[in-house]
């Protein structure tokens, strides 16, 4: 199980006077516990991949911690005890393969690193085993090189090596979104593939109907904040945060909409003034908004259903 404790990531970019501080995740807090699938939703800009990424600990966190069964990941000094638990997988899976092996070789590798405990011809088996629960044929694969698979095929082979490392926590940042829509869906079965084998996933999406079809539980953020949480079924049928209620009724449409929804510099700016004056976030952009919209803290409105809107 993995929790996130008053998770705060500052960025410092620029020099001396044109100085830029962003708050990327400010104070966030969850928890997915074994065999539990957790989605990560918000726009663009919002904080989703340095979660992911202080989770895989690719980025320190600023403030907070981020425990594996109660333990500060940053406290596993052993990398490959680490990465043994905990993997990530990528929007680009490409980047995740080392271009000049073939599949079969990759697979021999995991079982040297991390499995040397199992005999090679029961390894074998597993594997063939592994690549069909996630849809893949062992003959039409293990002899490609990684630029002779599809991005879906790929993304697969990453889920089935997740799969054969038994992990214990995947990161999944936005796996589905060079896909077709009928990849997609074979991407998403894998992945439910290692919630039975009790991983805790992490899956980090602009789709909201994805997220609903594999998830139970959500997190929304806002520019670095958690807006509304809880369990997916709760969120959905009743989303109370202004800013949950637009995602959702955007769903036909959302990667339209997201795209002209983009925060803009200016955007960010205003809001980070805002907040500084003590102000919620989201009042830029809120219909409920009015001066006294001073920063909201979660609140639980119903069984696991939280919401930070002090209109609520
Ligand atoms: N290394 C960095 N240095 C400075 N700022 C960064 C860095 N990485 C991310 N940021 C900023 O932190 C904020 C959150 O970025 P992040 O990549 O986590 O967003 P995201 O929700 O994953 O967005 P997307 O949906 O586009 O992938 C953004 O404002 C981004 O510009
Ligand atoms: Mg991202």
């Amino acid at each position: 199980m993995i929790k996130a404790k008053d998770l705060t990531k500052v960025f410092n970019s620029g020099l001396l006077l044109s100085k830029n501080i962003i708050t990327a995740v400010d104070e966030v807090n969850f928890e997915i516990g074994r065999g539990e699938i957790l989605a990560l939703v918000g726009e663009s800009g919002s904080g989703k991949s340095t979660i992911g990424k202080m989770m895989l600990k690719l980025l320190k966190p600023s403030g907070g911690q981020i425990l594996l069964e109660d333990k500060d990941i940053f406290s596993i000094s052993n990398n490959k005890e680490f990465y043994s638990r905990v993997q990530g997988i990528f929007q680009d899976p490409y980047s995740s393969f080392n271009p000049i092996f073939k599949v079969n070789r990759i697979f021999k590798l995991v079982r040297q690193s991390f499995k040397k405990e199992i005999s090679i011809s029961e390894w074998n088996d597993r594997v063939e085993e592994v690549l069909k629960k996630v849809g893949l044929n062992a003959g039409d694969v293990l002899n490609k090189y990684i630029h002779q698979l599809s991005g879906g095929q790929l993304q697969r082979l990453l889920i089935a090596r997740a799969l054969l490392m038994d992990v214990e926590v995947l990161v999944a940042d936005e796996i589905t979104s060079m896909l077709d829509a009928s990849t997609r869906v074979d991407v998403l079965e894998a992945l439910l593939s290692l919630k039975e084998i009790g991983a805790s996933i992490l899956f980090v999406t602009h789709d909201l109907s994805q997220a609903y079809y594999i998830s139970d539980k959500i997190v929304v953020l806002y520019k670095g904040s958690v807006v509304e949480s809880g369990s997916i079924e709760k969120v959905f049928s009743n989303p109370m945060h202004p800013y949950t209620r637009m995602l959702l009724d955007s769903i036909p449409q959302l990667d339209r909409k997201w795209e002209e929804d983009r925060i803009s510099v200016e955007d960010f700016d205003k809001s980070r003034a805002a907040w500084k004056e003590g102000l919620c976030k989201y009042i830029d952009r809120c219909s409920l908004a009015d001066v006294n919209c001073m920063r909201p803290k979660l609140k639980l409105v119903e069984e696991d259903h939280y919401v930070a809107c002090v209109k609520i």
